[in-house]
């Protein structure tokens, strides 16, 4: 189930009229000028003197992480994501029981858990800071599935994509790692794999491009996001090696999403202390492996979700995050509790541990 107690409040952000602004209150987005020059960064808590000069620029009108913080408990859209987001857990953790004794999945249940993610992500919007508060260790495959679906739902949106392939997308995101069916369950318990068990391991991708094959009528696009979801730009991805314009454009939106959600549960030894942070730089570094395009549009939607989060320092020391780094999201501006302003990026021993909010 779901735990929030750590978690009781998410951001809303609502446009304002300049002439309401009073200092203390947060940008959510930059403001730019006429030729599309930054004049104010996103993240930036207003002062008098800056809300002076977006009078004196004539800009009516803002982006601001709203004052009044909402409560997920009572936001009908969030908590309805929630609800769908735990029916679709157990369902799909059935649905890999079945599909171990029958060797054959029920496509109408994946494709009704799909469409409730899909539906949901649409309405609910913020779905992201709900992501860091489930339980990652046990029934991993479970929640990683449903986390993938939700998440390659999101990016599907954010590319435009009409509502019918946001569903495909979320479906075959939903079956990319169906293969780990047919895996014995203590490899896929297992931290460290050895040589061998990678071996063994990188089959899922075509043990559930044979299982879901077997489904009358499968779209083949949906397929392709299972076979081909660890295949890289570069070639060196698994299990056929193939290169940029090989790659299926659903594989190339499940790839991220499964190394955004699998770097946020990597440090699982610490059960809710993820770091989307830590998350985003990973993927970042990879970005000559994955789809430029699909990559750059995630980060920069994400970084929506990372300005005003309270976090923890890997000196144990806590703040708030006041301004993204956006090469190095784990090196952004915090200011701590005592009111410092730091710069992660000037103190090369400290960086963003994890959300505690
Ligand atoms: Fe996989
Ligand atoms: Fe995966």
């Amino acid at each position: 189930m779901v735990n929030n107690t750590n978690h009781e409040f998410i951001k809303k952000v609502i446009e304002k009229q300049v002439e309401f602004l009073v200092p203390g209150i947060q940008l959510a987005k930059a403001v730019y000028s006429g030729d599309n020059k930054i004049l104010i960064s996103e993240g930036t808590v207003v002062t008098q003197q800056i809300i002076n000069k977006l009078l004196s620029w004539d800009i009516s009108k803002v982006s601001v992480i709203s004052e009044v913080a909402e409560n997920p408990i009572t936001n009908p859209k969030v908590q309805q994501f929630m609800n769908t987001y735990n029916k679709s857990v157990t369902v799909v953790q059935k649905a890999f029981d079945r599909i171990r004794e029958t060797q054959e999945i029920e496509l109408a249940t994946f494709a009704e858990t799909a469409e409730a993610i899909t539906e949901n992500v649409a309405s609910a919007g913020n779905i992201i800071d709900q992501l860091y508060n489930f339980p990652k260790c046990d029934d991993y495959t479970f929640h990683h599935s449903v986390n993938v679906s939700a998440i390659a739902a999101l990016i599907a949106l954010w590319l435009n994509y009409p509502p019918d392939s946001v569903s495909a997308i979320s479906l075959s995101a939903l079956l990319h790692d169906v293969g780990k069916s047919q895996l014995p369950p203590e490899i896929l318990n297992k931290f460290k794999l050895d040589a061998k068990d990678y071996e063994l391991y990188k089959k899922h991708t075509e043990y559930g491009y044979d299982l879901a094959s077997k489904i009358p009528g499968i779209a083949q696009s949906v397929l392709a996001g299972i076979r081909d979801h660890h295949e890289r730009e570069d070639g060196s991805g698994y299990p056929s090696q193939l290169g940029r314009s090989h790659i299926h454009p659903y594989a190339k939106i499940v790839a991220i999403a499964d190394l955004y959600d699998e770097a946020l549960t990597i440090n699982c030894d610490k059960p809710g202390k993820l770091s989307p942070y830590y998350s985003l730089e990973q993927l970042r570094n990879e970005i000559y492996r994955i789809d430029a395009k699909v990559c750059m549009t995630f980060l920069q939607n994400m970084n929506n979700y990372l300005s005003g989060n309270v976090v923890e320092l890997n000196d144990s020391r806590t703040g708030r995050v006041v301004f993204i780094n956006k090469e190095k999201p784990s090196l952004s501006m915090v200011q701590l509790s005592d009111g410092t302003v730091l710069d992660l990026s000037d103190t090369p021993d400290i960086r963003i541990n994890c959300v505690l909010r």
